[in-house]
């Protein structure tokens, strides 16, 4: 049997999951979600998704459209805190490529970002950060949403303080 590793699911959790969305429609998709939410690092390793074909019987090709299709899956260890910089129009016109490129500086990311869909992860994988296109709150522009909470009219000096304080908690 393949070793897995420490951040990735055990295969007795992996039969769980699996067995409780046998036959069920939307099955593939419950089964991905849960394995993804239950990972440590919140991401699906390929180790994982093989695992899963094989034992649901579905095509490793379905499984990889699925996870590529929708934004919320994670083929790569997602960072204990997640910032996600809204770059809609809204947000774009009231400063949100400042606070993009600030957010950087205050995460010590250095490396050149082509694609800003692409989400980047700090070296330490204490922060992920990504962007969004719009997230429907465009009066409350600009907008970033840090661990699931929504900072609206966000910046530069609040979104410094933010973080110093997500790093001050750590240390405590
Ligand atoms: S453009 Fe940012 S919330 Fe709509």
């Amino acid at each position: 049997m393949k070793k897995i590793s420490r951040d990735k699911l055990g295969t007795s959790v992996l039969d769980n999951i699996i067995s409780k969305y046998h036959g069920l429609p939307g099955g593939v998709l419950g089964i991905i979600e849960e394995a993804q939410e239950l990972n440590k690092r919140k991401y699906l390793p390929e180790e994982t998704l093989e695992y899963i074909a094989k034992k649901s019987g579905v095509p490793l090709a379905q499984i990889y459209s699925v996870v590529t299709f929708y934004s919320f899956f994670n083929l790569k260890p997602q960072g204990e805190h997640t910032v996600v910089v809204c770059r809609g129009t809204a947000c774009h016109t009231r400063g949100s490529k400042d606070l993009l490129e600030f957010l950087k500086t205050l995460l010590n990311i250095t490396e050149p970002q082509e694609d800003e869909s692409i989400p980047l992860t700090t070296g330490d994988g204490r922060f992920t950060m990504r962007t969004v296109a719009c997230i429907g709150q465009c009066a409350l522009a600009p907008v970033i949403i840090i661990d699931g909470k929504v900072y609206s009219h966000m910046t530069l000096e609040r979104l410094r303080k933010v973080i110093n304080s997500i790093r001050e908690k750590a240390k405590t």
